[in-house]
């Protein structure tokens, strides 16, 4: 009796052991085992999904009609009618879409999902976008990359974090704004005073050395960088500077020049490394495929934006007010600066399976192929 009671025991003993054992086991191998990489994205309104919601600045996106197309119908932050380019590489990678790092709902697990640090505004320089007021520009992106980390490491502890951020992919999207909202901004401004376009750009490309290098020092390794788009084709540079149509000419030049010098940046930068680290995505080729023929792509136009005013819609904010195309899928450009959901497709289509020509040195399809088998 006696016996049988304590083996009872001692059986017992072993059972809530085997559980708390299988408990613990299941809890460490939860965190590596990740669904999907995590994710995480730096830049401008092309990547925001609604930092700036909470922050006063006039940089935002968060009144109807943006988000029309959203599976919510509700704006987000987000400068679409609908989903986003980040939101699109998110369901190709398998994985959620990642919050706005400023969202107070990014806590606990969610944040092994990545985190979206871009803001509506900012650009290269600290100087782009001031007249935004309080927008995170790119340092302070950065600043807030390393917070997260510290804040997962309390988490899953610092060996862990490293991994998840060593094996996460990165996307940047930084440069337009540093000519369309500074050194074009206005007629003269200081920063055309101070350079000519050449060595603007040259100034932009050693200054974007040092943000991508800081990435990597915080521990980025795969890392997508969108080059600008066609600056002079959209409908605000249209609307404001054409009378033909055509794009503005001193736009595109800049777009010309920082594009390509921006790819061999990059190559500077993975060969002192000694790894491919940093990946080139042309998001002006992207653009241009369906701005030359946009039938071909299922649009009735590319200089028309869907949302907004004046000529080509491409003056002032898209509101309520505004006027407001019936089908979205139709226009290239949303609003006055940002594509629609539908040219969004287009871009991440080419992100992923493009050739040399749109993603250099390799396309995300290789990239996510390569990757799995080296972790
Ligand atoms: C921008 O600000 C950051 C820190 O706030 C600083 O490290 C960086 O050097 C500044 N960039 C330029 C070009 O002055
Ligand atoms: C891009 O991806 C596709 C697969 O989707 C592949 O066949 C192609 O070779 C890749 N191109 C480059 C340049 O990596």
């Amino acid at each position: 009796m006696a016996i049988s009671i304590s083996s009872l025991i001692l059986h017992c003993v072993w059972v809530i052991m085997g559980v708390l054992t299988v408990r613990v086991v299941v809890g460490e191998s939860e965190v590596p085992k990740a669904k999907s990489r995590a994710f995480f994205v730096f830049g401008d309104s092309l990547v925001d999904n609604g930092n700036n919601n909470f922050l006063a600045t006039t940089a935002r996106a968060d009144s109807p009609p943006y988000g029309i197309d959203y599976p919510t119908h509700r704006p987000t932050g987000r400068f679409s009618n609908g989903l986003n380019i980040p939101d699109l590489i998110s369901q190709h990678i398998g994985s959620e879409a990642t919050m706005p790092y400023l969202s107070p709902m990014l806590t606990g697990p969610k944040l092994f999902i990545g985190a979206n640090f871009a803001s509506a505004g900012v650009g290269i320089l600290n100087d782009t976008g001031i007249q935004f007021v309080n927008i995170i520009r790119i340092w302070e992106q950065l600043a807030n990359f390393k917070q997260y980390q510290e804040r997962v490491s309390t988490m899953i502890g610092a060996e862990q974090t490293k991994k998840l951020v060593n094996q996460g992919l990165v996307l940047i999207t930084l440069g337009g704004n540093d000519f369309v909202n500074n050194y074009y901004l206005v007629p003269y401004s200081y920063r055309s005073r101070e350079f000519s376009l050449p060595a603007y750009v040259n100034y932009l490309l050693a200054e974007y050395q040092r943000i991508l290098q800081r990435l990597y020092d915080l521990g980025a390794r795969r890392v997508i960088v969108t080059g600008t788009g066609p600056l002079g084709c959209v409908p605000a540079e249209l609307g404001l500077r054409s009378r033909d149509g055509q794009c503005a000419v001193e736009l595109q030049r800049a777009a010309g020049m920082f594009n390509p010098q921006m790819v061999q940046m990059l190559d500077v930068l993975n060969s002192k490394i000694g790894n491919h680290v940093f990946i080139a995505a042309n998001a002006q080729e992207m653009h241009m495929d369906f701005i030359t023929n946009p039938q071909g792509y299922g649009f009735v136009s590319s200089k028309v934006a869907c949302c907004g005013q004046g000529p080509y819609n491409g003056l002032g904010l898209c509101t309520l007010a505004s006027n407001l195309c019936p089908n979205r899928d139709l226009y290239a450009f949303w609003d006055a600066f940002h594509p629609s959901e539908k040219a969004n497709k287009l871009i991440v289509k080419q992100i992923m399976a493009g050739s040399n020509k749109y993603m250099y040195p390799m396309n995300l399809s290789t990239i996510m192929a390569l990757d799995s088998t080296q972790n």
